[in-house]
């Protein structure tokens, strides 16, 4: 393997980035659809193996407060190698000082602990589909 890792969304190949998350069971969409919310991301990383994407994150921020990690994904052949954590490092090093929030898919909190995520009591989401996330175990 010949790891690498990028910030940056230019030269992306959001057909193979839409690949990457059908194949984990995220969300669907043109690839144009996720070249528009990764550029609009205040953080975005991009794992290579050689030339090719094999993981990624975003994150929307106000830069001082608060921020969402979003969309941390990596192809199944590459998991457990110790990228997503490489994703979410190089995320939250961007983050520094905000209070940063997810939603987790169930079954991945404990991924999330280990950087000292907690759940929280309070949190309320007013999602677009509520049916669909309530379906997929993410709200009451
Ligand atoms: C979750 C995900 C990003 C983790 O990426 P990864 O590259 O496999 O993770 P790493 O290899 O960096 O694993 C790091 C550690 O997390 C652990 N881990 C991975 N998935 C886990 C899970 N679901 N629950 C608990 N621990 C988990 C690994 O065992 C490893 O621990 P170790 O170092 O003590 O052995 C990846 O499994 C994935 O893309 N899953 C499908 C999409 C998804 O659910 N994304 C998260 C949305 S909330």
């Amino acid at each position: 393997m010949q790891i690498r890792i990028s910030h940056d969304c230019e030269g992306i190949d959001w057909a193979r980035v839409t690949y990457i998350l059908e194949t984990v069971g995220m969300t669907g969409g043109e690839p144009e659809f996720h070249q528009s919310i990764f550029e609009s991301s205040d953080v975005v990383v991009f794992v290579f193996d050689a030339d090719e994407v094999v993981g990624f994150g975003r994150a929307i921020s106000d830069g001082g407060k608060n921020a969402c990690l979003l969309d941390v994904a990596v192809l199944p052949e590459y998991q457990g190698k110790g990228i997503g954590i490489m994703i979410v490092d190089s995320i939250l090093d961007h983050l520094k000082g905000c209070n940063v929030l997810l939603f987790a898919n169930p079954g991945r909190e404990a991924f999330y602990e280990r950087f000292g995520f907690r759940k929280m009591k309070t949190g309320m989401a007013l999602f677009v589909d509520p049916e669909a996330m309530e379906k997929r175990g993410i709200i009451e």
